[in-house]
């Protein structure tokens, strides 16, 4: 039977999930994951989705995306893409991906990236585990421009003592930490376009979350540090981002902020974190005992 390409549409959920699941088997695929990145993605691209069917089943899938910050405009993504393991190496992937290579070609996309997405990722670049997207993206003339790291920690609710009192010590000094709510995105968000402009969506997205997923150091109603947990990847123990003003770094806010959102993910009755796309690596080994775990090598290609 011949292979034919569709669009990705919300009933494909379960089926592209189990996909997903056979083939990203380093990676804990849930469906409310692979909605986040696909249908119910908050910076949706509906016609970089694209499903591989055979026999009127769907075998393949590739979710694509567009840069949208002033650094990365002209980039597109490869945000998820699997194929399933009884179909692969018959040209499905192929297929995919040259269709939505060609898509971005006509939005204006000038480069291809590999999954880094930093608005939206699921992985900040293709595991190296995974030998068969390696060979693919060689075979697609893709070439490794960095790696980018994950790292783990152990969580639990009291790991760190009393945050609660640690923060009220820190207030001494003329700042507030306390759980962010929706009425400080006014100054979080300038603050963050300010300094991080990549992440508002993402930490706009943690603060949505109930309770928030944000916690902030203010002076005044001044955000002048944050923390954020599950602003991507809400169904998994996702930490971060976070950014501690210039001026107001080593006074401990961002290691109080960052054990604070940890608890949070322990409440939830996670053992562990996930710190991704790192980062400041001897910051969270320091404060939080985090080690080095995921390595993710970032492919791009021009078009
Ligand atoms: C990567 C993936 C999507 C490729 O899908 P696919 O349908 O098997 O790809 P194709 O059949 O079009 O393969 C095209 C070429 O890629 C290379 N390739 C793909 N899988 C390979 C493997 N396991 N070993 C060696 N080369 C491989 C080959 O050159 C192949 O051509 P050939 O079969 O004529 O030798 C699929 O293997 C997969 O789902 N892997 C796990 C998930 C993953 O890595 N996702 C991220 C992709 S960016």
């Amino acid at each position: 039977m011949s292979l034919t390409l569709r669009k990705l549409e919300a009933a494909d959920l379960a089926a592209i999930t189990e996909i997903a699941k056979r083939s990203l088997i380093l990676d804990p695929v849930v469906e409310d994951v692979v909605a986040e990145k696909t249908v119910a993605a908050p910076d949706r691209f509906p016609e970089l989705g694209i499903v591989a069917e055979k026999d009127g089943s769907p075998v393949g899938f590739v979710q694509g995306a567009c840069g949208i910050g002033a650094s990365d405009l002209h980039r597109g993504y490869i945000r998820l893409m699997a194929v399933d393991p009884h179909h692969q190496r018959r040209g499905v992937g192929s297929k995919l991906l040259e269709e939505l290579e060609h898509r971005l070609r006509e939005r204006g996309v000038t480069e291809v990236s590999v999954m880094d997405v930093p608005q939206n990722y699921f992985m900040p670049g293709l595991d190296f585990r995974y030998t068969s997207g390696v060979c693919f993206l060689l075979r697609h003339n893709y070439a490794m421009v960095h790696e980018n790291h994950n790292m783990l920690c152990d969580i639990t609710p009291d790991r760190w003592g009393d945050l609660d009192a640690q923060a009220q010590q820190l207030t001494a000094d003329g700042l507030s930490i306390e759980r962010a709510a929706p009425t400080d995105w006014e100054s979080l968000s300038g603050f963050l376009l300010e300094h991080w402009p990549a992440w508002v969506q993402e930490v706009g997205r943690a603060l949505s979350n109930t309770p928030p997923g944000v916690f902030v150091a203010k002076r005044g109603d001044r955000v002048v540090a944050f923390a954020a947990y599950q602003g991507n990847n809400r169904a998994l123990s996702w930490f971060g981002p976070m950014g501690t003003t210039p001026e107001c770094r080593g006074k401990g806010i961002g290691a109080l902020l960052l054990r604070l959102c940890l608890r949070e993910l322990a409440r939830q009755g996670w053992k562990q974190a996930i710190i991704p796309w790192v980062g400041p690596i001897c910051f969270y080994a320091r404060f939080c005992d985090a080690w080095l775990d995921r390595c993710f090598w970032v492919y791009r290609k021009k078009l």
